[in-house]
């Protein structure tokens, strides 16, 4: 099976997921709130941080039903982030994923609801998720490590950092820091998620999937900066040349396209390195379990991290 075929193949089983935690809210909900939610939440999207929960978990033995607790719980973040983003008093954006943004389908107030709503959801799907007995503290972790990765040390501190940086200047240190927290935040959380849902996990193997995931985090809004430029309205379903129009601070509008992309490919290779580092601990896990399953028969499955940091650089939306 191709990344691409494992992909669909999740998507799909985060869709299911998601669309039953909405179908589950109570009909006492106020319809319109809940249509927005289900806007924001499930119309689109490709599901990359649920992806990287179950693909971290499952190298490390994971159980799968563990998985969809954290893979709910941060698209669900996710969604709210995009929600919010695309606010009139943020990015005023008026198309997202094809369709028309939650503040334009359902007025501002609803939109800002949505986004609050699908942010509690997040961590209540995760906190409500069963757990075997002896990943308990697993579970809290996660809890911990998706607060810091969605507030002021996370997304929510970068999207304040980008508003910041409109309009002037940033040197690189700056938009790394802008990159790092925005986006960075919720991929590197995803993966240090999935790891946490093993309990074969061990400092060393942490440290290198962290490094992994810092890098392919970076590369990840790096490319998103690029694609603002390169592409267009139709292919990405989010309005083109919005970062120029907002005088953003981005990779292309700092470096020049071919030194952002420059800078993507130096970002990538130190995903591949991390990932030639995890190897070793992995592999002293699988020898203590062989009973691991691989998450795919046909190839060495750490290489399948490796396919994703190509994917991410290489993706076309
Ligand atoms: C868009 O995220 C916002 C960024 C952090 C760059 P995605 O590119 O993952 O958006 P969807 O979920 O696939 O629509
Ligand atoms: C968004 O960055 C990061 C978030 C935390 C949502 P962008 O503003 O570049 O994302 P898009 O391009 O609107 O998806
Ligand atoms: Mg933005
Ligand atoms: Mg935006
Ligand atoms: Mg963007």
């Amino acid at each position: 099976m191709s990344l691409k075929e494992y992909m669909q193949e999740n998507r799909g089983r985060i869709d299911a997921l998601l669309e039953k935690h909405i179908n589950e809210l109570p009909d006492t909900v106020d319809p319109k709130l809940k249509a927005a939610m289900r806007h924001g939440l499930l119309l689109g999207g490709k599901r990359v941080r649920p992806f990287l929960v179950f693909i971290t978990g499952k190298l490390l033995g994971a159980d799968e039903a563990v998985l969809e607790g954290p893979a709910a719980a941060i698209e669900c973040i996710h969604a709210y982030s995009l929600i919010h983003d695309d606010l009139p008093a943020m990015d005023n954006d008026v198309l997202r994923r094809g369709q028309p943004t939650v503040h334009k389908a359902f007025g501002e107030a609803m939109g800002i609801l949505a986004g609050d709503a699908l942010q509690t959801l997040g961590f209540e799907i995760l906190a409500n998720h069963p757990f075997p007995e002896r990943l308990l503290p697993n579970k809290v972790r996660m809890l911990q490590e998706l607060g810091e990765a969605s507030g002021y040390r996370g997304m929510c501190g970068g999207q304040a950092l980008d508003l910041e940086a409109e309009g002037h200047k940033v040197d690189l240190e700056g938009l790394l820091r802008v990159h790092r927290h925005k986006t960075g935040a919720l991929i590197r959380c995803a993966v240090r998620m999935g790891a946490l849902a093993s309990e074969y996990l061990n400092d060393a193997v942490m440290k290198y999937l962290t490094e992994y995931s810092e890098a392919i985090g970076l590369a990840f809004q790096i490319h998103d900066d690029i694609l603002d430029v390169t592409s267009s309205t139709e292919v990405l379903g989010k309005t083109a040349h919005s970062d120029e129009n907002l005088e953003k601070s981005t990779f292309p509008a700092l470096l020049g396209l071919e030194g952002a992309k420059e800078y993507e490919r130096k970002v990538y290779d130190k995903a591949i390195s991390a990932v030639s580092s995890l190897r070793p601990a992995l592999g002293r896990i699988r020898m203590k379990d062989p009973s691991i399953v691989p998450f795919t028969s046909l190839r060495d499955d750490a290489l399948l991290l490796c396919e994703f940091a190509e994917y991410i650089v290489t993706r076309g939306y």
